[in-house]
């Protein structure tokens, strides 16, 4: 989406006089504009930053780093940091569902190959560390090496110090596009105690403000997946007030929900919940999930572990909002928000629900509920480490209007706007978490389901792999892999 600020023309008359005061209508151009600091990375990804924004209302804070995100086939963020001096870039996840941060290491082998990798040689601020690293995620797969100190540079913001994780061996990371992860979580939730970036970049005194914020873009076509900006927020991309709810416990983005409704149905009280940009969907506890979907008359598709509706048959004001409540704010997701419509040939559409089941739990053994990529798109959010507290606000593209075909909800979607027809060769190809179920910081606990299955459409060959966790994408592959 084109962020275009215009300073109007202001006009000042003087009575007797013939003088104008004009002060200059300024242009902002978009984020992609080759005005921009732009890298092309290996994978033919091209990523743009900006340093510290002196214009328009984007500079909403002073020495706040702006971060561009690529949005990458809808499915993860992605931005550019820098390792070491002189800087070596990195593609990388933000993720606020984990709080390691790792790259590959020119020490790895073959694994590797296709990322960039980091040199310590290289660098003149490295400071060795050599503890060893491992992640795993929920599906088994994941990321081990040493941990090492470096400089790292976000948007010419330099993190001095910071303990990170250099990789030699990567597992399930062959088909990803990018080369690390940046986990925005609490340190409790790193692998080996260490102070995550975040942290080391405010205690550094590098931004005016503890807090970070996302902006998500749902439009697949724009030329900018969304904005996260370290130090402050951007007021432009989200409207009304925020509402604050305070951090349960401090791993995970984690906080209590008053309730998640369906209709008229209280499908859950006082549930808990995490804020996860590395989560594609909204998953929850598998019973009150599926008591939510059955509420949207959907069926449980088990080739792809989520549940379909059909939108052929229905109009869109048969499908009721689902609403999550919290901190006294009703936070409503309309039909055209919470549904992914899948196009598998030119007049065969799916519907999938963007609720899958998932059960999750943290330290203190709750459950908890993941409000992923589908919630914050339409809800900017803000993570706010003093006050320890999680803010909505609703986001600038919630009324985001792309084109639903006319043969979907009996017609009724053309004029009601809204919506996601995605395309059997682009986007929802997969659905990922890069959540850790973890009940303590060091032993790794999945309490997920597990299940892979193979599936054959009768247009395309689409396997779905329904795994426990994140991942596996290739630019423009054809084949479509579902994770959660
Ligand atoms: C990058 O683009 C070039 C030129 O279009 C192509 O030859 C190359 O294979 C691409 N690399 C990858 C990793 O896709
Ligand atoms: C682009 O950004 C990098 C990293 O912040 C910086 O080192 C470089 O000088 C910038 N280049 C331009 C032309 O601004
Ligand atoms: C980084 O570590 C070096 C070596 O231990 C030390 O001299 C320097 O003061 C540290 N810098 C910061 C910003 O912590
Ligand atoms: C993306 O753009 C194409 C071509 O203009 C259009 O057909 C399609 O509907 C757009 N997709 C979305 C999600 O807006
Ligand atoms: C998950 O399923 C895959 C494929 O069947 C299997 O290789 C793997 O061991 C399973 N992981 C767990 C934790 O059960």
């Amino acid at each position: 989406m084109l962020l275009i600020i215009v300073f109007f023309l202001v006009i000042h008359h003087e009575t007797g006089a013939s003088q104008l005061l004009k002060i200059p209508i300024t242009r902002v151009q978009s984020r992609s504009s080759s005005t921009h600091n732009c890298t092309v990375l290996q994978t033919n990804v091209t990523v743009c930053n900006r340093i510290s924004p002196t214009f328009g209302k984007v500079a909403v804070v002073k020495s706040s780093a702006f971060e561009s995100l690529v949005n990458e086939a809808d499915t993860y963020f992605y931005g550019t940091i820098y390792i070491g001096t002189p800087n070596q870039p990195f593609l990388i996840n933000f993720d606020t569902g984990s709080s390691d941060l790792w790259v590959p290491s020119s020490k790895c082998s073959s694994a590797c190959n296709q990322f960039n990798k980091y040199t310590s040689s290289a660098s003149s601020t490295y400071i060795a560390n050599g503890k060893p690293f491992s992640i795993t995620y929920g599906d088994q797969s994941g990321a081990s090496g040493i941990f090492s100190i470096d400089t790292v540079t976000v948007n010419g913001l330099a993190v001095r110090n910071q303990t990170f994780a250099e990789c030699t061996s990567l597992s399930g990371m062959e088909n990803d596009v990018n080369d690390g992860i940046l986990g925005l979580a609490y340190q409790s939730l790193t692998t080996g105690g260490e102070k995550p970036v975040f942290f080391n970049m405010w205690s550094q005194g590098l931004i005016a403000e503890p807090i970070f914020s996302f902006y998500l873009n749902p439009d697949t076509n724009a030329t900018t997946g969304g904005e996260l900006i370290f130090g402050g927020v951007d007021s432009t991309k989200y409207s009304d007030s925020i509402t604050y709810i305070p951090v349960a416990l401090e791993g995970y983005w984690e906080f209590q929900m008053t309730k998640v409704t369906v209709g008229s149905s209280v499908i859950s009280t006082s549930p808990y919940a995490i804020a996860d940009t590395g989560t594609t969907l909204i998953t929850g506890p598998t019973k009150q999930v599926k008591a939510l979907n059955a509420a949207l008359g959907g069926t449980y598709d088990s080739s792809s572990g989520m549940y379909t509706v059909s939108c052929s048959t229905r109009t869109l004001s048969s499908f009721p909002n689902v609403v999550f409540t919290m901190g006294g704010t009703d936070f409503v997701l309309t039909p055209l928000h919470y549904l992914m419509i899948y196009q598998e040939s030119s007049s065969k559409y799916v519907c999938y629900s963007v609720f899958a089941a998932l059960d999750s739990e943290d330290a203190d053994n709750n459950d908890f509920w993941i409000l992923g990529d589908y919630f914050l798109y339409w809800y900017y959010a803000i993570f706010d480490i003093n006050n320890n507290r999680v803010g909505f606000a609703k986001s600038a593209s919630y009324n985001w209007t792309p084109t639903v075909d006319s043969s979907l909800f009996l017609g009724t979607a053309t004029t009601t706007s809204a919506g996601t027809t995605t395309t059997a060769t682009t986007t929802k190809a997969m659905i990922t978490t890069t959540a850790r179920f973890t009940t303590t910081t060091t032993t790794a606990k999945v309490a997920t389901r597990n299940t892979t299955k193979a599936v054959t459409t009768p247009t395309t060959t689409r396997k779905i792999v329904t795994t426990t966790k994140r991942r596996h994408h290739r630019h423009g592959s054809r084949h479509h892999h579902w994770h959660f």
